[in-house]
């Protein structure tokens, strides 16, 4: 692999939520992404996949840790420096009608992106680049002057693709970019990304809930819980030889269509009593085993497999 572009390290996000409690959204997590890598960040809804990405774009400020683009530390940088480098760090998100201005044609849209960075040029250059970009994600060019609402779900990700592709990144982070879509049209999406990776030379921080939808795309997979990594491993390794309890329960929740697999498959979380380790784990009353985080740590068990134990 070549050299990393992104080194997360210690990353902390805390939230204050009312009556002095504080919500530990990103509970000191590391993990660094090789130039054109993608990393695939899976957990269930509400661990902190989301806030994990805010925060490595600084959309968020950390509460503490690092984040490293090309050896920069972007966690210190000021924000006249902090906008540049935006520029190279996009974001595809996970609704794409919310995330497109649905007075804005698809022309202001992407040539937003581009005035922002004062990458617009005159009004011809401009028109050029747009239809340029929308070629780029399999849109007609001609429909560079309709709405959002004028488009299928698949085509207005397609746009956001764009969008986030206007300024030449060389970063993106895709927050769930195909969980809204229909099934039929996720495979299209994701191949769509994985061409434009291969085209461009993409680095790719790629979010989801479920371990199928970052299969094909992730060299590497983090398994998120609770705010922490509680595995990391080859995408191959992951699923051949998953080891925390919770990869295991997330990899039993994939569908699998043959009936006999899916009468086989364990299902972890049915195995324990009510009282089992992901309840107890939430409820903040385990101590000891695999879901005590808090006394947990990250360990290579093989080259490259690192799972969450814990601390001797
Ligand atoms: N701006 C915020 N203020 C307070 N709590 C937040 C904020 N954003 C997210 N959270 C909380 O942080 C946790 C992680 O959320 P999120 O990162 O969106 O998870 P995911 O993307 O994995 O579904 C959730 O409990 C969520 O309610
Ligand atoms: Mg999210």
């Amino acid at each position: 692999m070549s050299k990393n572009l992104i080194e997360v390290e210690g990353l902390k996000k805390y939230f204050n939520v009312g009556g002095g409690n504080v919500l530990k959204a990103v509970n000191d997590i590391s993990f660094s992404i090789a130039e054109g890598e993608t990393l695939g960040l899976v957990g269930e809804s509400g661990c902190g996949k989301s806030t994990a990405g805010r925060t490595i774009l600084r959309l968020y400020e950390p509460t503490a840790g690092s984040v490293k683009f090309n050896g920069t530390d972007i966690s210190k940088l000021p924000p006249k420096k902090m906008k540049a480098m935006r520029r190279d760090m996009q974001m595809i998100f996970q609704d794409p009608y919310a995330s497109l201005n649905p007075r804005f044609t698809v022309t202001d849209i992407i040539g937003e992106a581009l005035d922002i960075h004062n990458m617009a040029g005159t009004r011809a250059e401009r028109k050029k680049r747009v239809e340029e970009l929308l070629d780029m994600v399999g849109l007609n060019p001609d429909h560079a002057t309709r709405y959002p609402h004028e488009f299928s779900g698949g085509q207005r990700q397609r746009i956001g693709i764009a969008r986030a592709l206007a300024v030449n990144p060389k970063f993106i982070i895709c927050d769930e970019p195909i969980s809204a879509l229909d099934v039929s049209i996720q495979a299209q999406v994701v191949n769509l990304l994985k061409d434009l990776q291969d085209r461009l030379g993409l680095t790719y921080l790629f979010i989801a809930h479920d371990l199928s939808m970052v299969k094909h795309i992730s060299d590497r997979v983090a398994v998120m819980y609770l705010g922490r990594i509680v595995e990391l491993a080859e995408s191959e390794e992951l699923y051949a030889n998953p080891m925390h309890p919770y990869t295991k329960t997330l990899l039993s929740a994939i569908p699998i269509p043959d009936p006999e697999v899916e009468a086989n498959k364990k299902r972890i979380l049915l195995e324990d009593d009510a009282n089992g380790p992901i309840q107890s784990a939430k409820d903040g009353a385990s101590s000891g085993g695999a879901f005590d985080l808090e006394n947990s740590e990250l360990v290579e068990v093989s080259k490259g497999h690192w799972v969450s134990m814990p601390k001797k």
